[in-house]
């Protein structure tokens, strides 16, 4: 999504190492390879599923990429794997990917039944063992902080009572639970929006670690630009976005001087160049829907 946007902000025609730090099936990676010759393509995700789909598309330029199965968190360690010292560029295109959207058994989606999963990468807890292992208090708190659920306190009680009964396994037995426990306000009435997606997003969260995640590689990436280095990153909701804004904002304030209270400006390492977020166009959103909550955010170093 924001494919042209994104190339744009990375401004690819400077020859070097670009860093897709969510290449999942290669659609923006293929617009850089093709566009820019001078690009050399590394790209990172935790999905062997995607990266297989990536490899096969990426074929052509396969002199120009590497690809890595890994999580974001880790991106220091992969560039001194791979001997890359300074990035010209990092893209970061966050969330999940259509495959694991579309494929019931990942168990991400709220329209096909399937396992309660939604790992992207192999190991770590499902969301079944969080939804029936965690504690109330701390469901509540998943769904409140991750999911902006105002209804956090009423589905992790309702949770808590179906599990005293059964297993909760998959994604229609969790849905409905959610949808029964809203109920009293309305439930799923005529609502376009279906009343368990903030809970779906909160644990798909936490299942993952995605803002953590986040957090991490911004801050590494940022370290990692050379000069004129540009970093993109596209997110789909307003916690992802949030992190991404603060982070840029305080590396391109740089340190404050405590007696003029005033930024020095051999401190800043960082231009933003979006004041505020590009959103898709209305074109982009009639195509691609899922689009529709997408906001890129772009930084140059100094
Ligand atoms: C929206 S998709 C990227 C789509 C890609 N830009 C394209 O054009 O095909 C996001 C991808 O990032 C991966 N991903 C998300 N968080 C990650 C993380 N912390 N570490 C590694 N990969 C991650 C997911 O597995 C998924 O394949």
């Amino acid at each position: 999504m924001l494919v042209a946007e994104a190339t744009e902000f990375l401004d690819a025609g400077r020859p070097g190492v670009y860093v897709d730090a969510t290449v999942g099936l290669g659609g923006h990676a293929l617009h850089l390879l093709s566009h820019y010759p001078g690009v050399r393509l590394l790209g990172i995700d935790r999905d062997a599923e995607a990266l297989d789909e990536a490899r096969r598309r990426l074929e052509p330029f396969a002199d120009r990429v590497v690809l890595v199965e890994g999580e974001n968190e880790r991106l220091d360690e992969i560039l001194d794997d791979a001997g890359v010292g300074r990035i010209a560029g990092l893209l970061a295109d966050l969330g999940v990917s259509s495959l694991q959207l579309d494929k019931g058994e990942r168990g991400f989606s709220l329209q096909r039944d399937g396992p309660l999963d939604m790992r992207m990468g192999g190991g770590g807890l499902t969301a079944r063992d969080i939804v029936n292992g965690y504690p109330e208090a701390k469901l509540e708190q998943i769904f409140r902080d991750h999911g902006e659920e105002q209804e956090a306190r009423r589905i992790a009680r309702a949770l808590i009572r179906e599990r005293s009964q059964v297993t909760i396994e998959t994604t229609f037995q969790l849905r409905d639970v959610v949808r029964r426990a809203k109920r009293g306000d309305g439930g799923r009435g005529h609502r376009r929006i279906d009343p368990a997606t903030k809970v779906f997003q909160a644990l798909r969260i936490e299942v993952n670690q995605e803002l953590q995640q986040l957090e991490t590689l911004v801050k590494q990436g940022l370290k990692r630009l050379e000069t004129a280095g540009r970093l993109v990153v596209i997110s789909y909701h307003s916690l992802e976005d949030r992190i991404v804004k603060n982070i840029l904002r305080d590396a391109s304030r740089g340190d404050v001087d405590p007696v003029t209270g005033r930024s020095r400006s051999e401190t800043q390492v960082l231009e933003v160049l979006t004041k505020k977020p590009v959103r898709p166009s209305e074109s982009e959103v009639a195509r691609n829907p899922r689009s529709r909550s997408a906001r890129l955010r772009a930084a140059r170093r100094l």
